[in-house]
């Protein structure tokens, strides 16, 4: 289980310890969303996105740049994906929902990459139809957020590798292994795969431009553990002639235990989405929160929203209202809010939120068809 003494671990496979988000700022080498940017950003979206006010979009790589593109008439993609592992918790759907405001926004194409092959790569117990399985699952999670069925293509990594290997060959042709190895840890007894997946991993970022002949920049709403990636996909892309990918980068939703972020592989401490409503209601029920032992410590010195997941919950998900979001604050931090009442609010917002994805997931399988890439 991850815990907060931990040292800050992050990389594509393993996120751990204590984040220190600034940290990582300084040491992926990214840029702060600064409030003038954040400015622009509201020029074109009006009201900023709930993920950007509270800040759960907090770094970015030439943003700045897409957005001069983009006033100056050019369109852009939007890339982002998923490594089908298992299924779909509510913290997966953090930098979907930003995506798919993004795609409404700007009214942008999106490729969403399902990294069967990577995911069969890196769990030595998968076979090939594990994760391939978990990839036509999770693709309903991802209709079910809302995408526009006529600009999303959902890739396949393995059913599609035709049309991305011709791209992959010419990006890995430009990747040394000790780039890779200093970049995502890999050792001598990396297995191979793994070793050329960066190339798949890259490729998306240059579909657009590939298939349409035009030159398209492309922006990656994803979490900051992603962003080893996209270093070296910015290294190789202008030696292929394409323009650099720009990246807006997420923390972890953290899950419902205390520290550490919401992972599948601890299914007490997140929230699937395919749970039913009465088991995420049990698990919110036994979550750790920022409460006092006792009802009188709590009446006397208050809860302590800032290290609670119940609150977190609020925070960047399910309170949209800046000004109850504040009284939720206020009255938890008071002693006024107990936990117990609090859990109970949550719970049902969680639970009326599940019911809906869920209707949407079912209708989802119909048109499943329409969102898959294909080799097109
Ligand atoms: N490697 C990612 C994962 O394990 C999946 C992925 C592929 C991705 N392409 C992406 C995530 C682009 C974000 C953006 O989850």
């Amino acid at each position: 289980m991850s815990n907060d003494d931990e040292e800050m671990v992050v990389t594509p496979w393993t996120v751990s310890g204590k984040i220190d988000y600034s940290r990582l700022v300084e040491e992926f080498g990214t840029q702060p969303l600064t409030e003038d940017m954040l400015e622009r950003i509201k020029k074109h979206t009006g009201e900023l996105h709930l993920q950007l006010r509270r800040g759960l979009f907090f770094s970015h790589r030439d943003l700045d740049w897409i957005l001069d593109m983009y006033e100056a008439g050019r369109r852009f993609v939007l890339y982002t994906g998923r490594g089908p592992s298992g299924p779909v918790h509510i913290g997966h759907l953090v930098p979907w929902i930003f995506t798919k405001h993004l795609q409404d926004v700007f009214g942008s194409k999106l490729y969403f990459q399902m990294t069967d092959d990577e995911k069969f790569l890196i769990h030595p117990e998968f076979t090939l139809d594990t994760s391939k399985g978990f990839a036509y699952d999770n693709a309903l999670d991802v209709i079910a957020t809302g995408f526009d069925p006529k600009k999303t293509k959902i890739i396949m990594d393995v059913e599609d590798s035709g049309t991305l290997y011709r791209i992959a060959v010419q990006v890995a042709k430009r990747i040394t292994f000790s780039t890779v190895k200093a970049t995502f840890g890999f050792t001598e007894s990396s297995n191979i795969g793994i070793i050329f997946f960066p190339a798949i991993q890259a490729v998306p970022c240059f579909l657009e431009t590939e298939l349409t002949g035009e030159n398209v920049p492309c922006l990656i709403p994803a979490a900051i553990d992603q962003d080893p990636y996209w270093r070296v996909t910015r290294d190789v892309a202008p030696k292929l002639g394409y323009f650099k990918p720009a990246q807006i980068h997420c923390k972890f939703l953290p899950g419902l235990g205390k520290g550490g972020k919401m992972s599948a592989s601890i299914p007490e401490t997140c929230v699937f989405t395919t749970d039913p409503p009465e088991v995420a209601e049990k698990k919110i029920w036994n979550a750790f929160t920022g409460g006092k032992p006792t009802v009188e410590e709590q009446r006397k010195l208050g809860g302590d929203p800032y290290i609670c997941p119940i609150y977190y919950y609020e925070y960047y998900l399910f309170e949209e209202d800046d000004g109850k979001l504040k009284e939720i604050c206020e009255r938890c931090r008071s002693g006024e809010l107990l936990c117990g009442e609090h859990k109970m609010m949550l719970a049902e917002k969680v639970k009326k939120f599940l019911v809906e994805h869920q209707k949407k997931r079912e209708k989802a399988k119909d048109v499943l068809d329409e969102f898959l890439f294909k080799n097109r």
